[in-house]
């Protein structure tokens, strides 16, 4: 089996990216993570990429002319790396609608929402205000329009009575790091496509 080249876009923790590293360093996972951009120098998960041997590149927005330079520098690199799909982990800005549709049907992203509902920030907040009994996180396809590409999958959770948004958000997080490597593994194995 050929496994997929995978490069991940982070901007801090990258506790997603964890998961799918870990996922990936088993024999039978078809998919091998090449290289790791993130647009803040400051990422802690390049720490961890960087440990785990894995290629790491600083992109930030404010060493180009503008948002469509940097993407492109992005997208270069990811060529670079020979990578055959991108995940999006934690990367907390927005991408040009270029970048988008070049990696269409190739890029995905995990959201800390049952999406449609929440898209944006602060969702955990937002499912607390609005009175949600359960929330959760979705990995979708990126698409050029924020959080609104096809559903590749779901985990819900329950919210409790006692929730406030940091145990809510703990609960959800536990389930991206199980529903990403699972989402990722469907694309890789070419049983999920943008159609
Ligand atoms: C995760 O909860 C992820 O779903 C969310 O940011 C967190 C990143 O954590 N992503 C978004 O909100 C994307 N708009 P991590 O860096 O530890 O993976």
């Amino acid at each position: 089996m050929e496994k997929k080249r995978v490069g991940i876009l982070i901007s801090g923790r990258g506790s997603n990216m964890q998961a799918l590293i870990r996922a990936a360093e088993k024999p039978e996972y078809p998919a091998q993570i090449v290289g790791v951009i993130s647009n803040r120098a400051d990422a802690e998960g390049l720490v961890f990429a960087e440990r785990a041997g894995i290629p790491t590149s600083v992109i930030p927005v404010k060493q180009f002319a503008d948002r469509i330079a940097a993407d492109r520098a992005m997208t270069s690199q990811f060529e670079a790396w020979e990578v055959d799909i991108i995940c999006l982990a934690g990367f907390m800005r927005v991408l040009t609608p270029e970048f988008t549709t070049h990696w269409l049907g190739r890029s995905i992203n995990i959201h800390p929402s049952l999406l449609p509902k929440f898209k944006g920030l602060d969702t955990h907040q937002r499912a607390l205000e609005a009175g949600e009994n359960k929330h959760g996180c979705t990995v979708h396809f990126v698409v050029p329009e924020l959080d609104a590409g096809p559903i590749i999958g779901q985990a819900e959770v329950p919210v409790l009575d006692d929730d406030d948004a940091p145990t809510l958000a703990a609960r959800v997080l536990v389930e991206e790091h199980k529903l990403y490597p699972e989402a990722l593994r469907k694309l890789a194995l070419g049983q999920v496509s943008l159609a």
